[in-house]
Order: structure tokens, then C-alpha cells, then sequence
């Protein structure tokens, strides 16, 4: 892509998402590569580099073995597929949660090798003064509350958060706290009915949900859950495609076609030139 080409459309900045509180929804979804990226970009505000990647691409069994260099990789794919969309990458588990000195040094350089507009972190109360401490010094905070992956092995498993009323009150507490540190959205996953809307209606900063119900600014997907990549989706996942079945079929025709000799064909063979 030529830089005429990215000079030619700003892709929205932290203020201009932080705007949108309330206006019509924001569409976000995650991408980890450049064709998937240039796929979404028509269509999204904010795409987010989310270390689910350990997961969706690289098999993990959680988020926690996601490091810093595997988010700059995807970022940088990322960011050379899309042109129109922010993207946000996310902080790794380890990468900010020991001192906010450390969080600074890790998201400058995420910023700078993959030319992201921002950062996503898990929020909680350890985690509120770092925010701080990196918008102030020019770093973009996406905060993330309710369901927090990265401390599924500390909080439990990847089940809703906030059905009773302690753990309502902690979450509202988290995404307000978040939201005055300076977060300029914040993500909120997995939580009991009523408790997203509470949130969008106490903070400033544009609220965006996964499996938190419509009550938010915006809305956020794994890209490949939604396109039905996997034989199993969370029930609050609307399947748009069924890729698996898709793929499974092509895959299929190819390999007998390939043992019955039909492929390659005329078609698909190079010829040489006559004389
Ligand atoms: O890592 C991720 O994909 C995320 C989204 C689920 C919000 O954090």
C-alpha cells in the first residue's frame, strides 16, 4: 500500500471513537491478519488485534502464553491490510500489570513497530493507575472489564461475571475508575443482563460489548467465531457464516479430485509455446 494511498483517509483517533458515545453504534470486530484486516476495514470503526490470537491462530489454550513480540506481528499484518479502521492492539498478559514504568516501555514500543492508535489493557484496581500513567504520556487506553480472560486462572472460568450484587458494584467501580484514568472506551465482556447498560449510562467513555447485551455504544466479535470458524460458539455469538462447513466441503472436493486425477486439469496447467 503506497503512503499516497494512507495519507488519503484518517483512520479515527482515540477522541474521534470517544465521541461516539451514544451516536450510533460502533462497530468493531477483532483481525490478527493483513487479507482478513483488508476484509473488515470497509466495514468496522475499530478493529482490535486481541490476544485471543493465542487462541484463534495459535492453538493455545488461553491468553496467558500470548507474548509481546506475537501482538506486534499481528499488529504490524494488521495495519498493512487496513487503512480506514483504528486499530487498537492488545497489551499481553505479563506485559503490564508489574509497574506502570514497564507497561509504558512495552505499549510505546507496540505503538511505534506496528503503528497502532492504541492499546487495550485488562482493567482492575492494580491496573487503573497504569492507564493513568500512559494516557498521560500519550498512549491511547482501551480498558476491558467484566470478563476478563487474562485472569480467568485467578477470577475462574469463562463464565459471566456480575450476577450478584458484589460483583455488580465491583464492575460498575472498575469501568468508572477506568473511564477516569482516561481509558477512552471501554470493552466490556461477559456480563448478567442490565449491568452493560448501567455501565453505559454511568461513564463518559463509549462502552463496547461482547456478550453484554445491546444496552452498549458499541459491539465487539471474535471475527472467527462470527464467521463460524469453530464447531463450538459462546451463546451470545451470532454465527454470520458457516466457514467450517464451508471449508470442510472444498477441502473435501479437492482431495478427491486430487486422487481421482480431475486436478490439476487443462485449465490449470501451463503450456509450452509452440515452435
Ligand atoms: O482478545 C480479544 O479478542 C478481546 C475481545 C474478545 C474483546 O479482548
Amino acid at each position: 500500500m503506497s503512503s499516497q494511498r494512507q495519507e488519503a483517509v484518517r483512520r479515527p483517533a482515540a477522541p474521534d471513537i470517544h465521541a461516539r458515545k451514544g451516536q450510533t453504534p460502533i462497530v468493531c470486530l477483532t483481525a490478527y491478519t493483513a487479507p482478513v484486516a483488508e476484509l473488515l476495514d470497509e466495514h468496522c470503526d475499530l478493529l482490535l488485534v486481541g490476544d485471543s490470537v493465542g487462541m484463534v491462530v495459535h492453538g493455545l489454550p488461553n491468553t496467558v502464553g500470548v507474548t509481546l513480540e506475537m501482538m506486534i506481528l499481528h499488529g504490524q499484518a494488521v495495519m498493512r491490510g487496513s487503512r480506514k479502521a483504528m486499530v487498537v492492539v492488545d497489551m499481553p498478559f505479563g506485559s503490564y500489570e508489574g509497574s506502570a514504568e514497564a507497561a509504558y516501555a512495552n505499549a510505546a514500543r507496540l505503538m511505534k513497530e506496528t503503528g497502532c492508535q492504541a492499546v487495550k489493557v485488562e482493567s482492575g484496581p492494580t491496573v487503573v493507575d497504569t492507564i493513568d500513567y500512559l494516557v498521560k504520556r500519550g498512549i491511547p487506553v482501551m480498558g476491558h472489564v467484566g470478563l476478563r480472560p487474562q485472569s480467568t486462572l485467578v477470577d475462574g472460568a469463562f463464565k459471566a461475571r456480575g450476577k450478584t450484587s458484589e460483583e455488580r458494584a465491583r464492575i460498575l467501580e472498575e469501568a468508572r475508575l477506568t473511564t477516569e484514568a482516561g481509558a477512552f472506551a471501554v470493552v466490556v465482556e461477559g456480563v448478567a443482563e442490565g449491568l452493560a447498560r448501567e455501565i453505559t449510562e454511568t461513564i463518559s467513555a463509549p462502552t463496547i460489548g461482547i456478550g453484554a447485551s445491546a444496552g452498549c455504544d458499541g459491539q465487539i466479535l471474535v471475527t472467527d467465531d462470527m464467521l463460524g470458524l469453530f464447531d463450538w460458539t459462546p451463546k451470545f455469538v451470532r454465527r454470520y457464516a458457516d466457514l467450517r462447513g464451508e471449508i470442510g466441503k472444498a477441502v473435501a472436493a479437492y482431495a478427491e479430485d486430487v486422487r481421482a486425477r480431475r486436478f490439476p486439469g487443462p485449465a490449470e496447467i501451463y503450456f509450452a509455446k509452440a515452435g
